[in-house]
Formats: structure tokens, C-alpha cells, sequence
């Protein structure tokens, strides 16, 4: 049997260690028959070391997505290893200490902006670089927490995830006469380095199994990267600009 993303050549962000949602993205992927290249920010021998734990050995290039030579050589660097890309995942997310958990009303500009550059620009940042590589039918997905609602803790991230979902409704509209599309994954909470830094994260993910009417993990990251591969892949054609929630349906209930 073939696999769902047999012959394609992704490029994943986001794998800082082996519970990272990107790591089990890129593990799935390469299960399913694609040729996974990985992208590391700041600690590269640490992610080199991570990447060498997936089914197949992946190369990692460097990224920090602040920094504007790193996204301008990017589609150099990943022509090393594969001539084109059929898909590229955005899990990259960062928001500064006084933007989690802290008073909402006390986060300084200077502290939320980089947090809508990181999680949320960074969309298109990524996108634009990666686009010289990115035949007809290649698709983008990025990871969401629902920014819907106010959620405990979440704060000024939560403001920065709203303007991830934003500019992928507006990637989407840009970059479909192109053929690409780019739709997100809204996680349920899934325990990940990220996550931990989160100060109300326990309060979170609290209840997240008893109130999923599937049930929920947050220990288990496969879900979410089974359903990253599904957009991925070419079973959902003329879907573009969308948000699948990926979270054991509590987005769906009111209480
Ligand atoms: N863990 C959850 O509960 C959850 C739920 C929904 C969505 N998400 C989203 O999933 C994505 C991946 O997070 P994760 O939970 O796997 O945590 P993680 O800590 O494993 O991954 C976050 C990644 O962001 C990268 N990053 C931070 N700043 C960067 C920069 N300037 N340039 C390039 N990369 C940078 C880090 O190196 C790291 O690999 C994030 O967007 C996060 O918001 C997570």
C-alpha cells in the first residue's frame, strides 16, 4: 500500500525536542512516505540530535524567523536537499514572559510585538520564503490554539493567535492563485516545551479530556500530526483559508 503523502518533499519547522508537535508531524509524514527536511532555531545541534530519532534521519537548516538573511537565503539552503516542496508546516510559536500569565493589562508593546511577529507573521514570512519552491497543489498548515474565546493564562498569545488565524485567511487569498493552499490545525492542548511555559497551562488542559466528547490526551501528539498529514496530502483539494479544530470536539460544546 502507498502511503497519504508518498513522494512528497516537506519542509517542517518547529522540532526543539522529541514531544515538540512538529517532531510527530514530521514522524507521521515520513510514515506515510514523505521526505521530511527540518528547519531549527538557536540550539541546531539539539534539534540535529532530535531529528536523527525520526524513522528516517532528516537534514536540519537553520531558522530564527526574526531574522530577515535567514528567511531570504531559506529556499538555498532547502534546495540543498530537495530540488521543491509539496508542503510546509508553521509550528513555531514564542511570546515573551510578561505576555503569558502575567496581568493582560501590564504586557508592554515591546514585548507583544515580538510575540505577533514570532507566532503570527511569521506566517507569512515563512510562506514568502518558501514560495520559490512551492509547486501547484502544495499545501501550508500552521499550528492554531482556537483564538476564538479568551482562555485562562493565555493572554496576549491568545491575541497573537487570533492574527495567525487572520493572516491565514489573507495567505490563503494570496497565495491560491498559485495553487497553494493554507489552512490551520487547532490543537487540543498537548504537553510540549512550549506548553509548559505557559504559567495557567495546568488550568488549560484541565477538564480538556472529561468535557472532549472523543476524549482527549494531551500526552499524544499523534492526532494533531495525523491531521496536519491529512491537509498535507492531496484528499483535500479545495480546501483553502480554513481551521480544522483538532481538539476531541470541545470547540463544538458551550458548557
Ligand atoms: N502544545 C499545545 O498545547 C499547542 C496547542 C495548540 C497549538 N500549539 C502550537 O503548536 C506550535 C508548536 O508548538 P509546540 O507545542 O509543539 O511546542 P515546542 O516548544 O515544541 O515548539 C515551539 C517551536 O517554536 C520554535 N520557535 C520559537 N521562536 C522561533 C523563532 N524566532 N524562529 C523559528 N522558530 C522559533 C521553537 O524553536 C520550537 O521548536 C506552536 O505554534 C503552538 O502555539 C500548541
Amino acid at each position: 500500500m502507498t502511503g497519504l503523502l508518498e513522494g512528497k518533499r516537506l519542509l517542517i519547522t518547529g522540532v526543539i525536542t522529541d514531544a515538540s508537535i512538529a517532531f510527530h508531524v514530521a514522524k507521521a509524514a515520513q510514515e506515510q512516505g514523505a521526505q521530511v527536511v527540518l528547519t531549527g532555531f538557536g540550539r541546531l545541534s539539539l534539534v540535529e540530535r532530535i531529528a536523527k530519532r525520526l524513522p528516517q534521519p532528516a537534514p536540519v537548516v537553520e531558522l530564527d524567523v526574526q531574522n530577515q538573511e535567514h528567511l531570504d537565503t531559506l529556499a538555498d539552503r532547502v534546495r540543498e536537499h530537495v530540488d521543491g516542496l509539496d508542503g510546509l508546516v508553521h509550528a513555531i510559536g514564542f511570546a515573551p514572559k510578561s505576555c503569558l500569565g502575567e496581568p493582560f493589562l501590564d504586557a508592554p508593546w515591546s514585548d507583544v510585538s515580538v510575540a505577533l511577529e514570532v507566532s503570527a507573521y511569521s506566517l507569512k514570512s515563512l510562506s514568502v520564503a518558501a514560495l520559490p519552491l512551492l509547486g501547484e497543489g502544495s499545501s501550508i498548515v500552521g499550528l492554531d490554539f482556537d483564538a476564538r474565546v479568551a482562555w485562562p493564562a493565555y493572554n496576549w498569545m491568545g491575541v497573537a493567535k487570533a492574527a495567525f488565524e487572520s493572516t491565514n485567511r489573507y495567505l490563503a487569498r494570496e497565495l491560491g492563485p498559485k495553487g497553494v493552499r493554507v489552512n490551520l490545525v487547532a490543537a487540543g492542548p498537548v504537553r510540549t516545551m512550549a506548553a509548559k511555559s505557559i504559567p495557567g497551562f495546568a488550568e488549560l488542559e484541565a477538564g480538556w479530556a472529561d468535557r472532549a466528547p472523543l476524549g482527549w490526551d494531551v500526552n499524544d501528539a499523534t492526532p494533531v500530526a495525523k491531521s496536519v498529514c491529512a491537509l498535507l496530502s492531496d484528499w483535500l483539494p479545495a480546501t483553502t483559508g480554513s481551521m480544522v479544530w483538532v481538539d476531541g470536539g470541545v470547540h463544538a460544546l458551550g458548557l
